[in-house]
């Protein structure tokens, strides 16, 4: 008993001293003037209560309240985010992949499933080359029967049959139409699933093998690399054969012979090209018809656009596309790219000597777009904005990108490399061969008076989108076959 007293004081020099050193060790590696954190914290979930209602409104808030960096907790992920211009610069075109790595953003936003999407150095100079020679061919009779299928329905869905479309129209593009016929929709399936198993919290808590949507991304990722595996060792058997096939994989065989490209590659890259191309186009699709169909002055502005400029109908290198100043350069503006993320592989001071903690690190080019003192009447959807006749020089679509101010399809190292592809298939192909041909009507289920982006009665689902957003609920639409077309009314 006597012995009490000098344990006691024992006990508390000790822990006194193991205090002051942790307290002394982590002074001395915290690094100072680290990026705040966003204010208006939940105890148990982070910002997400704040940010999921409206995020452009809680980043800009934030931005208004903290500084242009800041960090946002959403409970899985902590991540610093920076607002403004010349971050997006900065993000995009200036850090070195080294510290802020778009790869290992990739691998572990897939859960490690897209370790490594180009293989080697030189295979994405091969995939621009690649993508230079696809066509813009998805061809014409089976774009009138896949129309004339949403024509014998009441009414189609106009999220989800977008997304079949644009899956189906980009497995075109990458295999050719007959992998389409042959597999397109176990592909399509798969690619959902894969999608949606992505989006669950579990399998970035967890490893893959402890939950559904972990074991569902191993065994659906096991199947395309069959199916794909497949299809590449049939190019590479006669690659001379295929050489006129003008698909995306028959540039890249052809183009990857020369290097010994190796044949694993090709499953992530073809996943990670499909869902880049996929995440953004679906939604941009179905947005911009339904902002049409909302708005009927525009609306009747394209049809006569159509008249006179009708839709592709020929194989058209994609290079030699002629690109109308068509009403429709907004290509889903309002919607996409709410945060373009990286990821820090080390504390990184910014010239503003404000310290990005090792980790997430994003942007937001939406609450940039957003922002009224660049952009007059942010929030219309207007497309006619883009058009060299209605601006002055510091709108131009050109000007706004090299100052960062709109990067809808990012900008430096890993800019867009399907933008021209885009304009391909949206603007040149789907959007006009479906007007062309059909009458589109809005059925009014699903609207909502003046929600969402100018009104335009749905709200965009930025909490389960892993590029461009697709409505908070589906709505629908009815297709009607037109008796004449408008392309052979013509401009008269
Ligand atoms: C409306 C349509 C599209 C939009 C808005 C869009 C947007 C973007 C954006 C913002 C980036 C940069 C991402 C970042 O820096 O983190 C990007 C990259 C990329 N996009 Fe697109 N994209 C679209 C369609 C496509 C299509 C059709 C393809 C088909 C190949 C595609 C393939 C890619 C690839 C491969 C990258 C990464 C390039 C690299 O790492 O060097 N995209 N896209």
């Amino acid at each position: 008993m006597s012995h009490l007293p000098y344990y006691i004081t024992l006990g508390l020099i000790i822990a006194c001293t193991v205090i002051g050193l942790r307290l002394r060790f982590s002074n001395s590696s915290a690094p100072t003037n680290v990026a705040p954190w966003a204010t208006s914290a939940h105890p148990l979930l982070g910002h997400l209560p704040a940010y999921s209602p409206d995020p452009v409104k809680f980043l800009t808030e934030q931005k208004a309240l903290v500084g242009d960096v800041f960090r946002v907790n959403f409970v899985v992920m902590k991540i610093t985010v920076l607002i403004g211009a010349k971050w997006n610069r900065w993000l995009l075109a200036e850090v070195d992949e080294e510290d802020v790595s778009f790869y290992k953003m990739l691998s572990v936003l897939s859960c490690g499933l897209l370790d490594n999407p180009l293989g080697n150095a030189s295979a994405m100079a091969h995939s621009r080359k690649a993508m230079r020679i696809v066509t813009s061919e998805f061809s014409r009779k089976a774009l009138d029967r896949y129309f004339t299928d949403w024509a014998g329905q009441p009414r189609i869905s106009l999220f989800d049959s977008s997304s079949t479309l644009l899956f189906n129209a980009n497995l075109a593009v990458f295999f050719g139409p007959r992998f389409v016929q042959d597999h397109g929709p176990e592909m399509i399936s798969l690619l959902q699933r894969m999608q949606k198993a992505l989006l669950s919290p579990w399998p970035r808590i967890l490893p893959l093998w402890a939950s559904p949507s972990g074991r569902t991304l191993k065994r659906v990722k096991e199947r395309i690399k069959q199916l794909v595996d497949d299809e590449v060792e049939k190019r590479m058997e006669d690659v001379d054969h295929w050489s006129g096939a003008n698909d995306y994989l028959s540039g890249l065989v052809m183009s990857n012979e020369a290097e010994g490209y190796q044949e694993h590659y090709y499953t992530e890259h073809f996943v990670t090209y499909i869902m880049a191309a996929h995440v953004n186009s679906a939604g941009t699709f179905a947005w911009t018809l339904l902002h049409l169909l909302r708005n009927p002055e525009l609306m009747r502005a394209f049809e006569a656009e159509i008249k006179v400029n009708p839709p592709l109908s020929d194989i058209y290198p994609i290079k030699d596309m002629p690109f109308s100043e068509a009403c429709l350069r907004e290509t889903g503006r309002l919607y996409n790219n709410l945060i373009t993320f990286r990821y820090a592989t080390r504390d990184i001071r910014t010239s503003s000597g404000v310290v990005i903690p090792k980790g997430w690190v994003a942007t937001s080019p939406l609450a940039v777009q957003m922002d009224p003192e660049l952009f007059e009447e942010p929030g219309r959807w207007n497309p006619r904005r883009w058009l060299p006749s209605c601006t002055v020089k510091r709108d131009l679509y050109a000007t706004r990108f090299r100052n960062y101010e709109f990067v809808q399809f990012g900008g430096g190292k890993h800019v867009c490399s399907g933008e021209k592809l885009t304009h391909a298939l949206l603007r040149a192909t789907l959007w006009p061969t479906l007007v062309d041909h059909f009458r589109l009507e809005l059925v009014e289920e699903g609207i909502v008076d003046g929600e969402g982006v100018d009104g335009v009665g749905l709200a965009p689902n930025h909490a389960e989108s892993l590029g461009t957003a697709f409505g908070i609920r589906e709505v629908y639409v009815r297709v009607t076959r037109r008796d004449v077309s408008l392309s052979s009314v013509g401009g008269a």
